[in-house]
């Protein structure tokens, strides 16, 4: 049986900005639809079908200049593998940031949609050597060595005429994220070089030995999600030391000092995240002390945020396909979608809101499952969300904070196809990304 949990929901609220998850240009529309970029998700639905990824470029571009307001001296790189597009590159380009890929696919597409290499930094544990040439090729403006092989393995590919400007990301030790999956910040795991015991100073010894490679500074990625200030002001510290002792053993004082992504959004109402300005504030003010306490120059901050940009600008819609109330009290209510084109609650058990868009109900609410459209019991969207009880198929729900390691995430789990993209921008939808068909898996059939 459906459980009612609170009296039924008044008409519509005041067209007032919904706040907390969603993007800020989300209010109330007519017949209980929601407005995103001045465009209802239900007559979005209804034009580009569903799953439907609705992307507020407004916010995109508000969320970017936010980051070079506040750190107007530091380098803001967006971190592509949240979401990257062509759109995307555009906006982020305009907006000032620099772009940090993973992968030749990332860096190929923002240099083939217009992104300046220069601006460009390549990330990888595993970057293969047709990785390392394309980035050379394209004349990218830094590579980040994660691992001992690249090194020889990038020296060899330049002259050292043209040298290429380096990072080498270290391990502080650190621990922050939302999920031991992707705290990146401690021993333990594959990325990066540990300032403990010393594989840190003895990988920077041997990129300072090669004369083609121009070591530019150290970096260091703590983990995802992450929501208060307090450890990047440690890693700073971790890093500021390790900066003072290359000055100490090698007589060089290393310009820049990249402390990665990992800012944290609201997935929920009252959730928190990580206060951009703040952030800034006591980061700076972090690397000013401890630069004038060892006696360095202060380097140029990079950050590199991803989920902090892409999350909030983009909501998903799906449409409910069928509702299941079981003997055991238990409501099913299943959508279109799921770990296809959202795998992060599988993966991580990370919690997510959804609303109903496109009409107005009367009953009260209910809690129940959200769940995909997969064959896997695990493929639940929102564990014990509060919905309207008398859900039916045909209904749309729209999720926030769909922007980020979604899409980027997606996989072809059943053939499902991903879905659609729509960027939304003063009252106008446009589709950016068409919806995945059977054709396009059967296309890249060669042989039986
Ligand atoms: C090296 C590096 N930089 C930046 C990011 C972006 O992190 P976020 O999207 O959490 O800001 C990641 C995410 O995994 C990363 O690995």
């Amino acid at each position: 049986m459906t459980q009612l949990i609170a009296p039924p929901a008044a008409t519509d609220a005041p067209a007032e900005p919904l706040g907390g998850p969603w993007p800020a240009s989300a209010r109330p529309g007519r017949g209980g639809d929601l407005l995103v970029g001045g465009v209802g998700l239900a007559e979005a639905a209804e034009r580009f079908g569903t799953p439907l990824y609705v992307l507020d470029e407004g916010e995109v571009r508000a969320r970017a200049r936010a980051y070079r307001r506040a750190l107007p001296h530091a380098d803001v790189l967006y971190a592509a593998k949240a979401f990257l597009c062509s759109a995307m590159a555009d906006w982020v380009a305009d907006e000032g940031l620099g772009l940090d890929v993973c992968s030749a696919g990332e860096l190929w597409l923002a240099v083939s949609a217009g992104f300046p290499a220069q601006r460009i930094l390549l990330h990888g544990n595993a970057k293969s050597p047709e990785e390392l040439r394309l980035a050379r090729r394209l004349r990218v403006g830094r590579i980040v060595i994660d691992g001992p092989a690249e090194i020889a393995r990038l020296a060899a590919l330049v002259a050292a005429d043209t040298p290429q400007k380096v990072l080498v990301r270290v391990v502080p030790g650190i621990a922050a994220g939302h999920h031991a999956a992707v705290q990146t910040g401690v021993g333990g795991q594959k990325f990066g070089f540990p300032i403990e015991g010393g594989d840190a100073a003895d990988a920077i010894a041997r990129v300072l030995d090669q004369p083609g490679l121009e070591l530019a500074g150290l970096h260091c990625h703590l983990g995802s999600q992450i929501t208060q200030v307090e450890p990047y002001l440690r890693a700073v510290d971790a890093l500021v030391g390790l900066l003072a002792q290359i000055r100490d053993r090698h007589g060089v004082e290393l310009p820049e000092l990249d402390l990665g992504g990992g800012h944290g959004i609201k997935y929920r109402p009252g959730d928190e995240e990580l206060d951009i300005a703040e952030f800034a504030v006591r980061v700076t003010d972090r690397l000013a002390v401890r630069c004038a306490e060892t006696g360095l120059e202060v380097p140029r901050l990079v950050v590199e945020p991803g989920r902090a940009v892409a999350g909030p600008s983009a909501v998903a819609v799906y449409r409910v396909l069928s509702v299941k109330h079981t003997a055991d009290g238990r409501s099913f209510v299943a959508v279109d979608g799921g770990m296809s084109d959202n795998p992060r609650p599988a993966l991580y058990g990370s919690p997510y809101s959804i609303r109903l868009v496109g009409r107005r109900s009367e009953a009260g609410t209910a809690r129940v499952d959200v769940v995909g459209r997969h064959c896997e019991a695990g493929d639940v969207l929102v564990r014990d969300a509060v919905l309207p009880a008398d859900l039916r198929p045909g209904d749309l729900l729209a999720m926030p904070a769909a922007g980020a390691y979604q899409l980027s995430m997606a996989s072809g789990y059943n053939l499902v196809g991903r879905p659609a993209v729509a960027a939304v921008r003063d009252g106008r939808a446009r589709l950016l990304i068409r919806r995945e068909t059977v054709e396009d898996f059967r296309l890249r059939e060669v042989g039986r």
